[in-house]
């Protein structure tokens, strides 16, 4: 039994906050941010929407490509650090908007690396023969735990969303095998101190801005590079395939020098790596699925494809699968 991606959809934010706009609001140049970056610009959700709105949106287009009536979905889970609530879960939000009952409904906490746990849990619980069709949904905020006041997190990052109507098939088709990996000891390297049950929301929270990411960039990008190149190798090696076999890998896209160095650790050309990092910055957990959402639009992707995705995030967390592409262009 396999989990095959039936449907993909992904929505970004018409708002779009350009290098130049970054310049009037704190000391960077745009030269700076593309050589150290790769990044120009990156959407921006409006004040009056949310995660969950960004995620409705690419839910119903992924259900739509699928050809499948909303109320075929079975369970959704939704992949989001930056949910429009503490609870309940932006899943459920999702659920409501679709108009979609009595289907289980959760989130993931899994940062960047969240829309591969998300898929993995999918794959394995239509393994199990309850469930037929899961919407796995990955929507971000980026941009509402961001301090646009420092200069060395504010460049990277934006908002989006992307999801997949996962199928179970008989075919050797759709997501194969997925590496998981995690250390929490370096969980001080990428976080949001305030908000939570260790530092509630108060009026000194806010005026020292413990509600924005904190982020020791140097140290996550030295990680970010061995860890993404490891678990691909990982998932490979254990599942008999070399990186020839690849036809596209999708990796996260935080930093195109961190893509880069693993696509140099892994001796794999740029042209099998997708990149549209220049467009978005770091969605967190939505980058990858706007990533293969893009992918698959752009024809780069084909049926009988071999793909790998790979992410790595806040946690640290990282993940990368392997999936055998099944479905028409
Ligand atoms: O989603 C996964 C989690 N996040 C990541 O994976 C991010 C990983 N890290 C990175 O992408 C990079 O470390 C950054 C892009 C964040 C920073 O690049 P870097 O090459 O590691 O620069 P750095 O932090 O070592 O800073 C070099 C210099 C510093 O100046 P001094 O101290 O050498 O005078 C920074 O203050 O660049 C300065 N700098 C900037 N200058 C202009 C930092 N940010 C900026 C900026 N504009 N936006």
């Amino acid at each position: 039994m396999g989990a095959n991606i039936i449907g993909i959809g992904s929505y970004v934010p018409e708002r779009i906050l350009t290098n130049a706009d970054l310049e009037k609001l704190v000391d960077t140049s745009d030269e700076w941010i593309v050589t150290r970056t790769g990044i120009k610009e990156r959407r921006i959700c409006p004040e009056d929407k949310a995660a969950s709105d960004l995620g409705t949106e690419a839910a119903r287009r992924a259900i739509a490509d699928a050809g499948i009536e909303a109320g075929k979905i079975e369970m959704i889970i939704c992949a989001t650090i930056t949910g429009d609530m503490v609870f309940p879960s932006t899943a459920c939000i999702i659920q409501n908007n679709l108009g979609i009952e009595n289907v289980p409904c959760f989130d993931i906490s899994a940062a960047c690396s969240g829309f591969i746990y998300g898929l993995e849990i999918a794959r394995n619980l239509i393994d199990t023969g309850r469930y037929n069709k899961i919407l796995v949904v990955a929507a971000e905020c980026m941009s509402r735990v961001t301090d646009y006041t420092d200069r060395s997190t504010c460049v990277l990052l934006g908002d989006g969303s992307a999801a997949v109507v996962i199928e179970r098939t008989e075919d050797r088709f759709g997501i194969l095998d997925t590496y998981l990996g995690a250390a929490g000891k370096f969980g001080n390297l990428l976080y949001v101190p305030a908000g939570g049950s260790r530092m509630p929301a108060t009026h000194r929270t806010v005026e020292e801005k413990m509600h924005f990411m904190k982020m020791e960039g140097s140290s996550l990008f030295r990680i970010a590079v061995v860890a993404m190149g490891e678990a691909v190798k990982k998932v490979l090696e254990r599942n008999g395939f070399e990186t020839k076999d690849v036809s596209l890998i999708i990796p996260h896209q935080a930093n195109i020098r961190i893509i880069q160095g693993v696509a140099r650790m892994l001796d794999v050309p740029m042209d099998r790596v997708f990149l549209n990092i220049e467009k978005y910055g770091n969605m967190s957990a939505a980058s990858v699925g706007v990533a293969l959402d893009e992918a698959v639009k752009a024809k780069k992707i084909n049926k009988g494809n071999l793909l790998c995705m790979v992410s790595f995030g806040a946690g640290l967390t990282w993940a990368a699968n392997i999936i055998r592409w099944g479905k028409d262009g």
